[in-house]
């Protein structure tokens, strides 16, 4: 049963009333930078801040974290979005081939493949915001050679079935993991399932250097394609045996340079070797925050919340407006209330959009003359992904705590929320 509590008359803040929280932000803050980080860069600052060869902290980044994946090989990158580029450019792909993409997804999943010629086929989503595997079924052609899905929002795919796909048709997977750094389905951890997968350590992720990437993969030849793309000269000529026929171009690789920034790897480095313990206090908060919202009017959570098979990252808790419920009441003024009550970390997703509302993927050949020529050419349109275009325009993302002292923010935010949903006729 969903239930509008009437409190005695509360006046809401964006009419006047007084506001549930007073505390300026920044709220949840992340990342905490703490004694052990600041140790940590103070250290690698003294000892390298150009590393160009696989060694020191890039070295032991690489080796925990393709442990933690199950994979033989990491490597990192300067960004998320270039070890997408080095696993489209690893695969082999060239104009003509066909790879699957969501359509809901932050663009930087899909916008290095235009750099390889090759085509993205988008495909509508689930409940969940992730990429249908039912979509996808209908979706393959002679010309798909790679599926990419991303675990949106730190919720894992449905990977039974993708894993099925693939196999069965023989298609390449690739995972983009940057919202999902640790979670996992059925126990099994995100980034394992492919052929290669993708993490950005951004600014707001949870494993974070501020700027950063970092890829993982058990093919030898995939690996070597992606040290060539943006790793040249010592460190392709110390992994790439001389015996492998594209070892000729190590002084050069392909010309491009993604190495990571020692500083923003000691950064990241310190936040993943306690990593566990963050998902843990992180799991803590968000079923707190369910359990008081779920039963909410206005609010309906993705079913992964409620499976037992399914561990989040809560890279943020992403949930959706029914307003359905609320009178029809614009999820805009809805929003208005919640920030006027001081929950400024409350937030409506905007650049992580439909990618077919985006010019790149509705007119891509002026920037990209590739997909000019009539036989590749490509063209998504406003309403050809209606789940994904719903679940974008009624989406609202709150914050997940990272530290104890969290705890009085967080039930505040559910205070404001709740505070919302049971004075919402006071907004129409
Ligand atoms: C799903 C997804 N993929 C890729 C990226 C790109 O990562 P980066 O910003 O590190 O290049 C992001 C960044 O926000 C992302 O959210």
């Amino acid at each position: 049963m969903k239930k509008v509590k009437k409190l005695n008359k509360v006046r809401l803040a964006i009419l006047g009333g007084e506001k549930i929280i007073k505390q300026k932000p920044p709220h949840f803050v992340w990342p905490i930078i703490d004694k052990k980080i600041e140790k940590a860069v103070i250290g690698q600052l003294y000892q390298s801040i150009s590393i160009y060869n696989r060694s020191g902290i890039f070295k032991e980044f690489e080796d925990d974290f393709a442990k933690y994946h199950g994979k033989k090989y990491a490597l990192l990158c300067s960004s998320g979005t270039l070890a997408i580029h080095s696993m489209f450019s690893a695969i082999g792909l060239k104009e003509g081939d066909e790879v699957i993409c969501p359509a809901y997804t932050f663009f930087a999943t899909v916008s290095p493949l235009l750099f390889t010629g090759a085509k993205p086929i988008l495909c509508d989503c689930d409940d969940n915001g992730n990429i249908d595997p039912q979509e996808i079924k209908r979706k393959i052609s002679p010309k798909t050679k790679a599926i990419i899905i991303t675990h949106m929002w730190g919720i894992p795919c449905q990977m039974d079935q993708i894993v099925k796909i693939c196999k069965r048709n023989k298609l390449i997977l690739l995972e983009d993991c940057s919202h999902a750094h640790g979670a996992k389905h059925k126990n099994k951890i995100v980034g394992s399932f492919g052929d290669m997968a993708a993490w950005s350590l951004q600014g707001q992720k949870n494993i974070t250097g501020g700027e950063g990437g970092v890829l993982v993969c058990n093919n030898k030849e995939f690996y070597y394609k992606a040290l060539l793309l943006g790793h040249y000269n010592k460190r392709c000529k110390q992994e790439i045996p001389k015996s492998y026929p594209l070892s000729k171009y190590s002084t050069t690789g392909m010309g491009l340079k993604y190495r990571a920034h020692p500083l923003a790897i000691a950064v990241a480095y310190e936040i993943f070797k306690n990593y566990d313990k963050l998902l843990n206090i992180k799991n803590q908060f968000a079923r707190t925050f369910i359990n008081n919202i779920k039963n909410l009017k206005g609010v309906s959570l993705p079913p992964a919340f409620f499976d037992k098979n399914i561990k989040p990252s809560w890279y943020g808790l992403v949930f959706q407006f029914n307003n359905k419920e609320l009178r029809n009441l614009p999820i805009e003024n809805f929003f208005k209330a919640l920030q006027a009550e001081g929950l400024r970390d409350s937030d409506i997703p905007g650049s992580t959009s439909p990618l077919n509302l985006l010019p790149l993927f509705q007119d891509p050949a002026k920037l990209f003359p590739v997909y000019g020529s009539c036989k590749n050419t490509f063209s998504y349109k406003t309403g050809d992904f209606p789940k994904a275009e719903h679940f974008y325009k009624n989406a609202l993302k709150f914050p997940v705590g990272s530290s104890l002292k969290d705890k009085k923010l967080t039930d505040l935010y559910i205070k404001g929320l709740k505070k919302v949903i049971n004075n919402y006729s006071d907004l129409l």
